[in-house]
């Protein structure tokens, strides 16, 4: 060991496992997936984790970060580190395939439950629908529409910690911009799944999502748009809301 070295705790396993301490060099503007890197090249070839871009563009890098949840591959080790010591962990509220690995799975199943998903009518001989840029919609979804759906909210919600079945900020951020997406045919569908139980009402608010969102999206004001929608809805007792 040199006075240089990170101590780096690791967990290791699935959903039962440990913690597991590595020494790995320290060098200047080393990111955390660089040490992840290191220790699976350098000392333990067994280490599982994902990543892909490298430049905080696909998502998959994120982990728990000295208890933070974060992209690794845009955290610097000097912003974060505690004296010469780093844990890292999987993602919380995500089962454990193995080491820092999650299944995502269950993540983007809460998407299609939420119906994040785009259906249009037109066919290849129609016309663009023209969606003027300045338009409330337009705006509307541009706040939202750049998750690239790392779980970082995900991990950092209460509610889903203790109501798994929560559809969560980022399905539900998904659903906002789609809500406001004129061209989307599937407008009554999406309301009833997010009016439901594990829907919107189901959020308290508080905004840990937003605080931890890496592209500084704000699903907490998604989330609280579809509620204003789901009231407006029910208010009128008609069907749903400005549909
Ligand atoms: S809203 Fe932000 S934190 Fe959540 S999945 Fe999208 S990019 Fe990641
Ligand atoms: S504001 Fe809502 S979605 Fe965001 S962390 Fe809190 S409960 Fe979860
Ligand atoms: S590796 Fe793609 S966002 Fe980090």
């Amino acid at each position: 060991m040199s006075n240089n070295d990170l101590k780096v705790r690791v967990w290791r396993g699935s959903q039962e496992g440990e913690f597991v301490q590595y020494l790995v060099p320290r060098n200047p503007n080393q990111t955390v997936l660089d040490v992840v890197t290191y220790i699976q090249r350098k000392l333990d070839p067994t280490l599982s984790y994902r990543f892909a871009c490298r430049v905080g563009m696909c998502g998959s890098c994120a982990m728990t970060v000295n208890g933070v949840a974060r992209w690794t591959c845009r955290t610097h080790v000097s912003k974060i580190l505690q004296g010469d010591s780093l844990e890292i962990a999987p993602l919380n509220n995500l089962p454990v395939i193995k080491d820092l690995a999650t299944d995502m799975r269950e993540f983007f199943n809460k998407w299609k439950g939420a119906v994040g998903f785009f259906k249009g009518d037109k066919t290849r001989y129609d016309d663009f629908t023209k969606v003027q840029p300045n338009s409330e919609e337009r705006q509307l979804a541009d706040a939202g529409i750049e998750c690239i759906g790392c779980g970082v909210c995900y991990a950092s919600c209460e509610v889903v910690q203790s109501r798994p079945n929560y559809l969560g900020p980022a399905a539900l951020n998904r659903a906002w911009t789609l809500t406001n997406d004129v061209r989307d045919v599937q407008q009554l569908e999406r309301m009833t799944a997010v009016a439901g139980d594990a829907g919107c009402h189901a959020c308290h608010s508080q905004g840990s999502c937003t605080e931890a969102c890496p592209k500084s999206i704000a699903p907490t004001a998604s989330i609280a748009g579809l509620k204003k929608l789901v009231a407006r809805a029910a208010v009128r007792g008609s069907k749903w809301g400005k549909l």
